[in-house]
């Protein structure tokens, strides 16, 4: 895979490696929203199938993205948040019952559990890591027959640290619990197979490895979601809401499986619009080519950051587009965020950690930038 820098509009003094919190629309998604933009100025040009064809080339294309191979397990909606609380909204649970929860995971993934345990008197379970245990066998342990929910990232969201979702997939199925994926910090750049880990529900942000526009995401639902109740009730996720003269001949049955959690005015002709050029793109560039660019272009300056005593997951370990750094004791954290700010450097900090990640606009000569940083402040 070749440097993609020039299909992006980021100046060359510019060292972007955050695209964790918020990534660049390249160019052909500009004109997208361009496009949706100018539609709007003459309303006149919107026809009534754009309220739902648009959205079903998106949905079919997250669900190539994802291994789906029904398009209708597929949601369009504004948040992880969202998302979270629809399926937390079609789970009852005993009293008892534990949700098991990763340690430090993001809180879209957590308040709809904590409230849900809250209403049943569950048990919230965080799975922290054991010093010198993997955390596979930290959380595979922490799974027993009081389960029902396990709701966890696919990766470690603040460094990167994968898990192995297939052991964890066979031994919730052993033991009759959900298997609820937040995947918003890996799919489009580490490949995803909802065929291979078959987890219930699959919950993605849009705005970051997926390139969409702030306030788009998607959520793929098993069958276990296939007869719930969405979290509103909107006039297009019902059946034959296409026919626009019949809306009021108000109509019980939802679109099959999925669609019923779709967020209503789903047809946003400006964001589909970018939402389907982004994913065309990631879908033609291949999350594993992503995966495998970004390890090329890092991995040198991941070693000679430990050696310059940083803390850095075993590579076999993590992800390559996204990791955390663990800075040595006793750097002046204020003097680096400083400099890197001096020198347009723009990574993401925790503390004492800092979180990298990078994509294909990125090059080595960045990753040299940002160790050269590092080792000013040494
Ligand atoms: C792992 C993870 N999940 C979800 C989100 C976003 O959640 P929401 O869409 O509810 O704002 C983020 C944002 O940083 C995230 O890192």
């Amino acid at each position: 895979m070749q440097n993609q820098k020039h299909l992006f509009d980021i100046p060359d003094d510019i060292t972007y490696l955050n695209i964790a919190s918020q990534s660049p629309a390249f160019k052909a998604i500009y004109e997208a929203g361009l496009r949706g933009l100018k539609q709007k100025s003459r309303p006149y040009t919107i026809l009534g199938s754009d309220y739902f064809e648009p959205v079903v080339e998106l949905k079919k294309l997250f669900a190539e993205l994802i291994d789906v191979e029904d398009y209708n397990r597929i949601a369009t909606i504004p948040s992880v948040s969202y998302g979270m609380a629809t399926v937390a909204n079609n789970i009852t649970l005993n009293k008892g019952d534990e949700i098991l929860v990763i340690d430090e995971q993001f809180p879209s993934n957590y308040y709809s559990w904590k409230k849900l345990a809250n209403t049943y008197n569950a048990i919230i379970k965080t799975v922290c890591p054991v010093k010198g245990e993997r955390w596979d066998t930290t959380i595979l342990e922490a799974i027993t027959d009081k389960t029902a929910i396990v709701a966890m990232g696919n990766i470690h969201w603040s460094n990167g640290s994968l898990f192995d979702l297939k052991a964890i997939r066979k031994k919730t199925k052993q033991l009759n619990a959900l298997l609820i994926i937040d995947g918003s910090q890996s799919i489009g750049s580490l490949p995803f197979s909802v065929k291979d880990i078959q987890p219930d529900a699959l919950i993605c942000a849009g705005y970051k490895w997926l390139f969409g526009p702030y306030g788009s995401a998607y959520a793929y639902f098993g069958e276990y979601f296939d007869n719930g109740e969405p979290i509103e009730e909107n006039w297009s996720n019902r059946l034959d809401s296409e026919n626009f003269a019949s809306l009021t001949n108000y109509q019980p049955k939802y679109k099959p499986l999925a669609n019923r959690y779709t967020v209503g005015e789903s047809g946003n002709f400006i964001y589909v619009q970018m939402q389907i050029e982004a994913l065309k793109q990631v879908i033609k560039w291949t999350p594993k080519a992503i995966q495998d660019y970004c390890k090329s272009i890092s991995f040198e300056a991941s070693k000679e950051l430990s050696e310059l005593g940083c803390i850095i997951e075993d590579h076999n370990y993590r992800t390559h587009h996204l990791f955390g750094v663990k800075l040595p004791e006793g750097l002046d954290i204020i003097k680096l965020k400083a400099n890197l700010l001096d020198q347009n450097i723009f990574v993401s900090f925790r503390g004492e950690y800092i979180r990298v990640s990078c994509h294909l606009y990125n090059t080595k000569k960045d990753f040299d930038t940002l160790v050269n940083c590092i080792k000013s402040v040494l």
